[in-house]
């Protein structure tokens, strides 16, 4: 694995890979790796010639400084994992890479239909943050497909939209989410939960996300009851529901009853952690 921090490097590999016919491959992450980046990887290197991974912990998308100073940091296991699935380039910028400008004056990539619900309600600016760095790296990689886990349902639609929005070259391709035994959602943020918290408590939210899906397709519309049910359950369980919202899955409007694809979306505060989850589906 070849490991760059300067943009030249970066494009001189890629656009060899390029004129030598071979097709890239695009994973950014902000490290940390668990075996959801793994399968994303994995998802990368049956979809192209040449892998290429970043880790860049991105100050923009960070509405809460304090999280961003604990932001677990682990980049020599991180590369480890990356060599053992024989990742091709790896690539590190820094903040004055990819903010020259510094933060507030850089310009930005915003899609203002999406940013502002559900998990851009509860973080101001942590989308506008998202796209921004997203579209930087996809300007730096240039890869032909780019992959993006799909527990961050959200995340992946707004992607989605700036690529199609700004014509941009790139096919996006979503990753399934992986879960431990327990149906808990693998993330970086399952760290921050107590070993009590993970095994007992955690695993509420998929089991009633599941529940609820049932419930759908067994024909119930009565989403607004279905949504208090789940946030109660999900609370008596000892978590703090942020949301738990049935919806639209391409425009993420409030859910009809004759729309015919759906996506639950819940965020939950477990201790220190605030989890997120999400199922999608056709009715
Ligand atoms: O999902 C993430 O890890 C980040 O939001 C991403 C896509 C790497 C942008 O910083």
């Amino acid at each position: 694995m070849k490991t760059v921090s300067t943009v030249s490097e970066l494009k001189i590999q890629v656009r060899a890979w390029h004129q030598a016919g071979q097709s890239v491959a695009f994973v950014p992450t902000m490290g940390n790796l668990h075996d959801g980046h793994s399968s994303l990887v994995q998802e990368a290197s049956k979809r192209a010639d040449k892998v290429v991974v970043s880790i860049f912990i991105n100050p923009m998308q960070f509405d809460n400084q304090e999280d961003l100073a604990i932001y677990p940091r682990t980049m020599e296991d991180d590369s480890n994992v990356l060599k053992a699935m024989n990742t091709d380039l790896l690539f590190l910028p820094t903040p004055d890479i990819m903010y020259p400008k510094g933060l507030d004056n850089t310009t930005f990539v915003e899609v203002p239909m999406l940013s502002g619900l559900f998990c851009g309600n509860s973080r101001p600016g942590h989308f506008r943050g998202v796209t921004t760095v997203v579209n930087k790296l996809l300007n730096l990689v240039e890869p032909d497909v780019a992959i993006f886990g799909e527990k961050d349902f959200q995340q992946l639609l707004l992607i989605r939209h700036m690529v199609a929005d700004l014509f941009m070259n790139v096919e996006i391709v979503g990753a399934p989410t992986l879960r431990e035994p327990s149906g808990l959602a693998m993330s970086s943020r399952n760290n921050y939960l107590s070993t009590e918290d993970r095994e007992d408590k955690a695993p509420i939210i998929y089991q009633v996300l599941s529940e609820t899906k049932a419930q759908i397709k067994a024909g119930d519309r009565d989403f607004a009851n279905l949504e208090l049910a789940a946030a109660k359950r999900i609370d008596e369980a000892g978590l703090n529901t942020d949301f738990f919202s049935i919806q639209n899955a391409a425009n993420l409007s409030d859910a009809q009853s004759d729309d015919t694809d759906l996506v639950i979306l819940v965020a939950a505060f477990l201790g220190k952690a605030r989890l997120i989850d999400n199922l999608f589906f056709e009715v």
